[in-house]
This record gives structure tokens, sequence and C-alpha cells, in this order.
């Protein structure tokens, strides 16, 4: 396949998004509900690029959109900048308080809304979170509950997980920080979603180093592994010790 991106030609040999052949040549698109690790999705429609086909123009999300021979890509028309601009408001509006969004969003210019904010940290509609923990975790211990106005992320009756593994996951790829996990004596807070998970030992020095339903989960889906039981350090100083004593 033979495409032009911002006047350079390319050539595309395997099926892949607007978006990742983007990166390939170095050139920058903003993203948001985007993450690499997941499935494409294609809601927050800031990476949007403008895309003409068979003598007819679009606009279209370049994170969902594959390469099709014959396009001809502009990723930064005057129109798109303008159309970023006004998309990277509405979502500031949704988390007004968002340090994390306030930094992505500077280098497109926007630093504040001029729409009717509501003092919200979650923008909902990313869904990371929800993804990270289907795709990735595999356990679907949130979801979105509720229905229109009131549809929010949360736990199943909004009460403390009992599925979740407590591994950090959606806080992590949460993109206004709006999720935040705390250690404290021996147990592990999701502290959006009310859920508590218990920490486990180092078999070794004895420090708290993960959670209990995680090293449980390891422990089952690869069986023939070992030091599961070991935090990073132990688990270190144990090759070290391994790698010295062949060398005697
Ligand atoms: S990053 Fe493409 S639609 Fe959100």
């Amino acid at each position: 396949m033979k495409v032009t991106i911002d006047g350079q030609e390319a050539k595309v040999q395997e099926e892949k998004t607007i978006l990742e052949l983007a990166i390939e040549l170095g050139i920058d698109i903003p993203t948001l509900c985007h993450h690499d690790g997941l499935e494409p999705y294609g809601a927050c429609r800031l990476c949007i690029v403008e895309i003409e086909k068979n003598g007819e123009k679009s606009l279209d999300t370049s994170c969902t959109r594959y390469v099709e021979d014959g396009m001809v890509i502009k990723t930064a028309t005057k129109e798109i900048v303008e159309r970023r601009k006004l998309i990277a408001e509405l979502i500031l509006a949704r988390a007004p308080g968002s340090k994390e969004l306030k930094e992505r969003f500077e280098k497109l210019g926007v630093t504040k809304s001029r729409f009717e904010s509501k003092d919200n940290d979650c923008l909902l509609y990313c869904g990371r979170c929800v993804r990270v923990c289907k795709e990735k975790v595999g356990i679907e211990a949130i979801s979105f509950v509720g229905r229109g106005y009131d549809t929010k992320v949360d736990t199943p009756f909004s009460i403390d997980s009992d599925v979740c593994i407590g591994c950090g996951s959606c806080a992590e790829i949460c993109p206004t920080g709006a999720i935040k996990v705390r250690d404290e004596g021996s147990n592990r807070y999701i502290e959006y979603f009310n859920t508590k998970v218990e920490l486990i030992e180092c078999k070794e020095c004895g420090k708290f180093f993960s959670t209990k339903k995680i090293i449980e989960k390891l422990k089952k889906e690869f069986p023939h592994l070992s030091d599961i039981d070991l935090c990073e350090t132990c688990k270190k100083n144990k090759k070290m010790k391994k790698f010295w004593r062949a060398k005697r």
C-alpha cells in the first residue's frame, strides 16, 4: 500500500492504523482514550485527521481507522487544530481540576475551558480503566454503571470489590489521575472504588511487596515460575548469589 501523510509518501506493508503509521514516522498526533496496550476505542476524537480517498475528504479518528492504499492523510490542518482545541476544552470541562489533563492539553494551547465545568475528576468516556481491567487483567472488577447523566465507572453495587486483585492498572492508565492507590498497614486501598485488598509479605525479607490476590493469580497462571513469593530485591539478591556461586 502507498499512502501520503503530511506530504511524505509511505509504503505500508502490513495492516496498521493511521496513528500507528504516524508514530512510526515521528508525526505527533494527540490522543487521550488511546493506549498502545489496549484495543482501539475511538471515543475522545482528539486524534482526528483529514483523509482524502478517491477525491473525497473526511475527518476520522486515526487510532481506529486503518491505512488504505491511496489515502492522502493530513494530521494538522488549520481545521483539525481548531477542532482538537474545541474537543480538548470539552474534555477539560469534565475534569477541570486535573493537573494531568492540563499538562496534556498545554501542547494544544488549551489551559482552561470556556464551557461550564462540573467538578468531576473522571472523564468517563475514555474508558481506559474499564478496558485495562477487562482486556489485560482479565477480571472486569469495574464497569460503566448507571444510565445517562448518572453513568459512572464503579464496582458492582458500588461496594468493595471481591474480584479486584489490587494490581493498580486502572490507576496507572487513568489520564486524569482520578484513581489513587494507597498501601497502608497490611492493605492496599483503591480509593476511587472503595476497595481494600490484602497485601502479602515477601517470603525472604518479610516486607509487603504485592497483594495476596495478585500472587495467587500468578501462581495459577504461571505454575512453572519460581520465586513468585519474593519481592524484586530478594529475587535479584538470589540471582546474584547464584551467579557468584557458579563463578567459584
Ligand atoms: S485517541 Fe483516538 S479517539 Fe481517542
